[in-house]
Formats: C-alpha cells, structure tokens, sequence
C-alpha cells in the first residue's frame, strides 16, 4: 500500500494527517540459518514486501493502534501498563518497540498509528521484524533519538524477547533496518558489523524464488527455543562463549569431544558448518561465481533438514522438486518449521519449475504454495 493511502487512513481514523509515514521490509535469509544465536554470520537481503506506519505523537501517555490487515477497531493502551507477557495479539510488536524504547530511557509520552502490511505473515519472512522496526524508526524520527539502525535492530529484538516472548536472534530485525537496495547484507552477528554485497541476480541471467509453503509457524512455541537452548549447551559443553568460537578446522575434535551428545552433536554441526557455508558464499559472489553458490544453498537445506531438524514435508518437497527441474540451488529459509523455501534458477527455468512445484504440491494433497520472485530491495526509510 502506498505511503498517501496509509495517510489517508490514518487521517479517517484518528482526525488529522499523521506527522510522517515510514516504511520497513520483511527479509528473505539467503544463507546462515540458526548461526544469529550463536554468534555466527548470516547474510539476508529485504523484500519490496513491507510494513508502512502513519505516526503521530501524542503528549498524554496513550498508544492508539489500528491495522486494517487484522480487523477490528482502535486498540488503546496506557504506556504506564505495557508490561512483557500480556499482550499475545499482534499489538505486541507495536507496544513492544515503545516499551523497549522506553525502558531504554527515551521519553515517549505517546503516539496514534495506523499500520499496514505487506508481508505474509507465517511465512519465515520476518513480518513481525518489519512491524518493529517501522515503529521504532518513526518514533526514533519524531522523538529525535537519532539512533543508529543497529541501535533500532537491538531494541526490537528486545521487544520480540522479553515483551513478546520469542527468544529470536538479532538477523531479521537487522535486515530490516540495515538492508540496501541490490545488495544481500553480511553480516556479524557477534558485533553487528556489516558488509554490503552487491546481489544483482538478473544481471546474469538468474532468478531467486521464493516459494511460500503456507505452512504456518511461530518461534514464541516451544522448537525453536529447544534448539537455541540446545546450541547454548553446546557452547557451554565445549567451553566456548558461542559456538562461533569453534574453528571450521576444529569441528571434528570438536564433535568428538561431545561424546555420546548425540542431540548437541547434530546442532554443534549444523552451526559451525552454516557460518563456514555464509563465508563460501560470500567468496563466490565475490569472484563473480554465482551460479556456484547453489550447491551451498543446497547443503545448507540437508543441514537444516537432517542436523537441525527443523525442515518438513512441504519444505522438503519444494527443494526436492526444485533441483530435479533444474535448479541451482535451493533450501529452507528463516526459522524453520514451515514458512518459506527459496530456489536459485536459471531466468529460463523458471517457469518449468515452478510449474512442477505446484503440480508436486498438488499430487501430494498440500496446499497450494505462493511462489514469487525476490529481487533486494530497500531497508527501512521514511516515505512522507
Ligand atoms: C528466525 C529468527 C532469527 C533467526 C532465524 C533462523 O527468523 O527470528 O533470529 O534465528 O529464525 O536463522
């Protein structure tokens, strides 16, 4: 939606124009899944799918919310009474970031939003990250805090771990906030640092899809939380701060050292080979290979499906029927659990393959899936 309607809106809504309208992407993770955590690298790039936020501020301690994608009317909130754990509905996200930003000291004494998006949600496409930080950079705009867009990226996270509930890393948020358009975003999880590499896939001749299986998840549910606390075990098992500390070369002393961990073994390996699977990539787009990165994706889907253990049959299916039709690549993207696959093709494969996703989907009685092209888009900005 653009940025006049959702003035527009908000206008209806709540009486007069909003003070400004921003805009922040959801994200789709090329490569590094479950490595935020753990210290480790992860290179995702946004969407043209976003969340635009009308804004304006209030003077007398009230939060007003109103999306139409949801339904229903104008949610009201004290500021006073935002506490983590009582909200479940999607206000969470919102309320979240003003709760965050005010127990980080910054003096919020309200604001009326209106919120729209484009980001499916459930999707392993970090619609909830692209709720958060519309909000936190429209109030960080109107309360001139000036924060930095990692500062934004850590007070979301915050407000998706303690207010909401999800235990998640610090990769979508990040996204949303840092990613540039035409480039997938490299980055440190350890200290934040990043590196923008170019990803013009059109220029030779490929394509990225992503394929939604409509499979729904949530990481405030129990699996995700089991595989953090389980890598967390690991590090602490192997005496290191994070399992980023392990060398790629000592992974093997490393395994062997856990011993009849049987659970900890698979997840040590998954993670330690992900972040060497982030910097292979980064090196091949970097000698302008990037056809070659396919296989990369490929064995990063087999690590995720057979080590991490958070594929599923729908997921599986897509990648599957993705490389007998020609793929270069293809893999599991985001949480896991469900959500979204993403494949790498030739430009003239496309159609071919996603002609037999569909038909896979179908003979196997799954719903159907939503396939798109993503091309990388801009991070979080204003628009009015
Ligand atoms: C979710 C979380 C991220 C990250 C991914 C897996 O998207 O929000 O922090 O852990 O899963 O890579």
């Amino acid at each position: 939606m653009g940025a006049q309607q959702v003035a527009d809106r908000f206008a209806e809504l709540y009486g007069a124009a909003p003070e400004g309208v921003w805009a922040a992407p959801g994200r789709v993770n090329l490569i590094g899944e479950h490595t935020d955590y753990n210290d480790g690298f992860v290179m995702p790039f946004a969407l043209p799918h976003q969340a635009v936020a009308a804004v304006s501020r209030r003077t007398d301690g009230v939060l007003r919310l109103h999306s139409d994608d949801i339904g229903g009317g104008v949610v009201q909130l004290g500021l006073a009474d935002l506490a983590p754990g009582t909200d479940r509905e999607w206000t969470a996200y919102p309320a979240g970031v003003v709760w965050a930003l005010r127990e980080a000291g910054h003096e919020i004494t309200g604001a009326d939003v209106h919120l729209s998006s484009t980001v499916p949600t459930g999707a392993g496409l970090s619609s909830s990250a692209a709720l958060e930080v519309v909000i936190a950079l429209a109030l960080s705009d109107l309360y001139g805090l000036g924060l930095p867009r990692w500062k934004l990226a850590r007070l979301c996270q915050r407000a998706e771990n303690v207010y909401v509930g999800a235990p998640t890393g610090i990769m979508d948020q990040t996204a949303s906030a840092c990613c540039e358009q035409g480039h997938a975003l490299f980055l440190d999880t350890r200290d934040l640092s990043q590196r923008q590499i170019p990803f013009d896939l059109a220029a030779e001749g490929l394509r990225l899809l992503v394929v939604d299986t409509q499979v729904k998840h949530a990481h405030s549910g129990g699996e995700y939380g089991k595989r953090r606390a389980g890598c967390e075990k690991g590090a602490a098992l192997l005496g290191v701060d994070a399992l980023r500390d392990i060398p790629y070369d000592g992974l093997d002393a490393a395994l062997a050292r856990l011993g009849d961990e049987e659970e900890v073994v698979r997840l040590v390996r998954h993670v330690v080979t992900e972040d060497q699977r982030v910097e292979r990539t980064v090196a091949l787009l970097h000698a302008g290979e990037t056809r070659a990165i396919g296989p990369v994706l490929t064995e990063g889907h087999a690590s995720l499906r057979d080590d991490f253990r958070i594929s599923c049959p729908e997921l599986d299916l897509v990648v599957d029927t993705a490389l007998a039709h020609g793929a270069l690549g293809a893999r599991m993207t985001g949480g896991g659990f469900g959500g979204s696959a993403i494949v790498l093709a030739e430009a003239t494969d496309v159609d071919t393959l996603t002609k037999a996703v569909q038909e896979a989907f179908a003979a196997a009685a799954f719903t159907a899936p939503r396939v798109f092209e993503a091309v990388p888009a801009a991070g979080a900005r204003r628009l009015a």
